[in-house]
């Protein structure tokens, strides 16, 4: 699948079937994040995948309900003394490349941004000290597939040359 198709088909997924991802596909959406790009390459990442449906229901209660329909969760920390300024980018370029390699393998996802951290920290027996957890991604075979969301026009969101020109 070519990454604009990809792009273009991806909707957030918040109801999954039962059908688990494959190791295999999971570990292409891992290998996904490893190549992303970032800043001085310091790739300031670890991703905790959670498969385990006891631990899952857990992040659930400290996350959003719906969490507990996904069969796989992979979670995005953030090791941030390497790249203090930039692992919020970094780790969002790596978990956007999983959501699209997810796509691409005709998987849904869902970012996860709210959540109790340090609730996360000791379900996942993450250590507290220089680790921040970024975002969630919730990852399965989606059970319907919404309608887009609305976008702004492209008109709005760039512009030619100086400020006030406008694209077209
Ligand atoms: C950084 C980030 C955090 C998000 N956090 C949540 C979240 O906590 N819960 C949720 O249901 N959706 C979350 N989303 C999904 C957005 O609500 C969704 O992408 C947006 O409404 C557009 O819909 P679409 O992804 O279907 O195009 C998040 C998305 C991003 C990029």
């Amino acid at each position: 699948m070519d990454v604009l198709k990809a792009i273009k088909e991806r909707r957030t997924i918040r109801e999954f079937t039962d059908q688990v991802p494959s190791e295999e596909q999971i570990l292409t959406m891992l290998e996904s994040a490893r190549l992303a790009p970032s800043s001085i390459n310091r790739q300031p990442w670890i991703f905790g995948v959670v498969w385990d449906k006891e631990k899952i229901k857990n992040l659930a209660k400290v996350t959003q309900p719906y969490v507990e329909n996904a069969p796989v969760v992979i979670v995005g920390v953030a090791n941030y003394g390497t790249s203090p300024e930039w692992y919020p980018v970094d780790l969002g370029i790596a978990l956007e490349h999983m959501v699209l390699t997810a796509q691409s393998q005709g998987l849904g996802t869902c970012w996860v941004g709210t959540f109790e951290e340090e609730e996360v920290k000791k379900i996942l027996k993450i250590p507290s000290k220089d680790l921040t957890i970024l975002a969630m991604l919730l990852v399965g075979y989606p059970k319907t597939i919404p309608d887009p969301k609305p976008r702004k026009k492209l008109e709005e969101i760039a512009f030619r040359d100086e400020w006030d020109t406008p694209l077209f």
